[in-house]
């Protein structure tokens, strides 16, 4: 048997570490498309503070980086950067016994089965916030699907809807959430580190201000009488057990809160902003999306979200940071680099997609010479162990939102042309927004949309 090659990192750009950070925080997949033409499948980039990550488009190294032995393979490490907010507990900080343990209390809320229960949640907010959209000029589209993920996420999350401590919760977090992604604010977390960041007066003083009536509603969830009978996403944990018995401390519940919280709005808001931003530019798309919703059809529907998440994926790569020496692809990589399965690049492979720059939800329909997506070549939530958790649930609002959206309005793009993929914070967005014209459609007032079967679901306690 050959040996395989000793501690060769594949070849990457020469310059130095803090030029190729700054261009991928700028240019992420500009940066992964010209590495690629020069380098091919793997290449490696040199990253400030992080170290070497060998970005890969091969479905066979991305298999093994998903299925490979989680302890040698931590993810957990290469998301420090979210301590401040996300705190100690939060499952996607973790790795190893505590990452798996952390991941199984949190499996139930999101299986599949259960998302039939946010149906009727996540329509009737969809439907709330269309209403108010003004009509006949542009308007962008992205701030609006952010404010929708979030008020969907927080009353999943909470269950409860009115009161002033909701209200409470709902501005301070809202407040905090801007200033956490704001630019600013990633850069002077990114010069001090998050240990230091999180001990920052001004930034405990924000956490804090959130952390009150977050605390507040958990003694006071634990205490309801109805807690057994509630089906959100807090009270199911407070009634979860690890496996030695235990439940979760307060601020084990606290910190997978507002991991779920961060995790869950800008990503799925992003990606409808993209489905729109799509779909308008693709008129004979949107108007068959719309007959078939209306008939009560999900396949197009389906279709278009995968194809929206396969062509403009939210979040470009996903990290494993190795552990010990571990080959990939006939190559010997250190210990202390990542192998970084590149989303943006395997969903792009002509070699996999037909016309890969092209929007084509129809290449996802069996019954139109499509294939299902790929388990290593359709990844835009990752996989493995630390496949997101919220994938179904951020497909199914994803859906759900749409069939609201295109039953009820006209839309239009405010601008010719695709509109440029644009880095905020961590995901990737449409740069004006999915700036859109919204028209009343011809007698659609507020209750004409038919109800589909998801959306006549019954009420997460609110
Ligand atoms: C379109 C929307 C979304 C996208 C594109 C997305 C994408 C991702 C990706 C790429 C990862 C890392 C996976 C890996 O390392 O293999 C992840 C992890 C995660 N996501 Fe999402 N996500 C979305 C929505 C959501 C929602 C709605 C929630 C919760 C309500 C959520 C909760 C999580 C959690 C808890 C993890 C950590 C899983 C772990 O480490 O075990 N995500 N997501």
């Amino acid at each position: 048997m050959s040996e395989p090659a000793r501690s060769q990192l594949p070849a990457g750009p020469r310059m130095p570490a803090v030029l190729q950070t700054a261009i991928w925080i700028r240019k992420a997949q500009w940066l992964m498309d010209t590495c690629q033409a020069r380098f091919g499948d793997m290449f490696t980039l040199k990253m400030a503070n992080e170290g070497e990550w060998v970005v890969t488009s091969d479905p066979g190294v991305i298999k093994q980086a998903f299925t490979g032995d989680p302890s040698k393979l931590h993810a957990g490490e290469a998301n420090q950067i979210l301590l401040p907010v996300l705190g100690y507990n939060s499952v996607l900080l973790l790795d190893d016994e505590r990452h798996l343990s952390e991941r199984k209390l949190l499996l139930p809320p999101f299986h599949g089965a259960r998302m039939q229960r946010y149906g009727e949640l996540m329509g009737r907010v969809a439907a709330e916030e269309i209403e108010r959209w003004p009509l006949g000029e542009p308007y962008p589209l992205r701030p609006r699907m952010q404010a929708l993920t979030l008020e969907i996420i927080l009353r999943a999350v909470f269950g409860i809807v009115e009161g002033p401590r909701m209200e409470l919760l709902r501005e301070r977090l809202r407040h905090f959430l801007d200033l956490s992604t704001s630019p600013l604010n990633m850069a002077i977390l990114g010069a001090l580190g998050s240990e230091r960041f999180q001990r920052f007066p001004l930034f405990r003083r924000e956490m804090d201000a959130v952390d009150a009536p977050v605390y507040e509603e958990i003694a006071q969830r634990r205490g309801a009488g109805d807690l057994a009978g509630r089906e959100d996403i807090m009270s199911l944990l407070l009634q979860a057990t690890h496996d030695d018995g235990a439940p979760m401390s307060d601020v084990e519940v606290r910190d997978e809160l507002m991991t779920l919280l961060v995790a869950g709005h800008e990503t799925t808001a992003n990606a409808l902003s993209w489905a729109i931003e799509r779909l308008c530019r693709h008129p004979e798309k949107l108007a068959r999306l719309r007959d078939e919703v209306a008939a009560g059809e999900e396949v197009y529907l389906k279709a278009v979200v995968q194809e929206t998440l396969r062509l403009r994926p939210v979040i470009s790569i996903v990290l494993r940071k190795l552990q010990e020496p571990m080959e990939f692809g006939g190559r010997l990589l250190p210990a202390g680099a990542s192998i970084v399965p590149s989303i943006y690049l395997v969903q792009r492979r002509a070699d996999i997609y037909s016309r890969p720059d092209e929007f084509i939800p129809e290449r996802f329909i069996e019954a139109e010479g499509g294939k299902a997506p790929g388990t290593y070549t359709w990844i835009p939530f990752g996989g493995g162990v630390r496949r997101c958790l919220g994938a179904a649930f951020a497909q199914f609002e994803m859906e759900t939102v749409l069939r609201e959206l295109v039953l009820r309005r006209e839309l239009a793009p405010a601008r010719p042309g695709a509109e440029p993929v644009q880095r905020r914070s961590i995901t990737e967005t449409p740069r004006h927004n999915a700036a859109v014209i919204v028209a009343r459609r011809p007698c659609a007032g507020s209750d004409a949309p038919a109800r589909s079967r998801s959306t006549a679901a019954q009420p997460v306690n609110g």
